[in-house]
């Protein structure tokens, strides 16, 4: 694990390696929802957060692009902000980039995909599960190679979403627009009767109130977000690396954007912690 730098300390973190931030990243808005499940269920730790936002959406763009993408903030994160951890809170980069990371960084990695697809399998009665996600990651196969490794006997219906993502980051999550655009992508699902849905992009949650209505009242939503936490929280003990200082856990929320739009949209989505954001152009710093 490398050093933390002197920016990792400004921000109030000890020299300990241990006592350095949850590093989390996404394109976006999305993987808020993991980060609001990391600080309840972890609150004593410190996070950076990066939301890629001067690049989103990840969704449509060639595998190989957002895989290069993963590894610069990856290589960001756990080198020069010290983060003893990194998630992968974003299913698209996941399911394209997170063996390598997981070989590349020197600190653990955590991805949604599987503890997405735990969450599903503990939720549905039926075996009949649909699973939701940009085009990206629908396209990459890795929900369905999952659910053929770890439970054969699944019936999984996969559907992208295109556009789903679009809406969120615009911060229009229960308007009209997204309400027909569900209806259309959803109607495959609603006719396989699945009685899960698991939500495969980490965005998705935040349209849970459009996607419940299309769906109906017999269908669980499921995201990845809590059962990610739990992972998060189990490594953190297997490890022994529980932050130790005795200073509040610092939260840094870093944007490749509109920070201004970052902070307020994402202080909507996340909740008060989100107070402020910080520019950060990776590709402008020649890593
Ligand atoms: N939150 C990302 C995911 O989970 C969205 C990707 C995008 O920007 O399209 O896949």
């Amino acid at each position: 694990m490398r050093e933390a730098t002197s920016e990792t300390r400004a921000a109030g973190e000890a020299a300990n390696p241990t006592d350095g931030p949850i590093g989390i990243f996404d394109s976006g808005f999305g993987g808020l929802t993991v980060a609001r499940s990391i600080i309840d269920l972890l609150p004593g730790e410190s996070l950076v957060y990066f939301g890629d936002t001067g690049r989103y959406p990840y969704g449509p763009r060639p595998a190989e692009e957002v895989r290069s993408f993963a590894i610069e903030i990856g290589d960001y994160l756990a080198g020069e902000l010290g983060c003893k951890l990194v998630v992968v809170a974003c299913n698209t980069a996941a399911s394209v980039a997170l063996a390598e990371l997981e070989e590349r960084l020197g600190t653990p990695v955590v991805g949604v995909i599987e503890p997405g697809m735990r969450a599903a399998l503990k939720t549905s009665g039926s075996g009949r599960v649909g699973v939701i996600g940009t085009v990206g990651t629908i396209g990459s196969g890795a929900y369905q190679e999952l659910a053929a490794a770890v439970a054969p006997d699944l019936d999984v219906f996969c559907a992208a979403c295109p556009g789903f993502v679009e809406f969120v980051e615009r911060g229009e999550t229960d308007s009209e627009q997204v309400h027909v655009l569900a209806e259309r992508l959803l109607a495959p699902l609603k006719a396989e009767a699945v009685d899960t849905l698991l939500l495969g992009c980490t965005h998705y949650p935040f349209l849970a109130r459009t996607i419940g209505d299309v769906m109906g009242r017999d269908v669980t939503l499921v995201s990845s977000a809590d059962e990610t936490a739990f992972d998060v929280k189990a490594l953190i003990e297997r490890q022994g690396i529980a932050r130790t200082a005795q200073s509040l856990p610092s939260r840094r929320w870093l944007s490749s954007g509109d920070v201004e739009w970052f902070a307020s949209m994402g202080k909507r989505l996340l909740g008060p912690e989100l107070e402020r954001a910080e520019r950060v152009e990776l590709g402008a710093r020649g890593s």
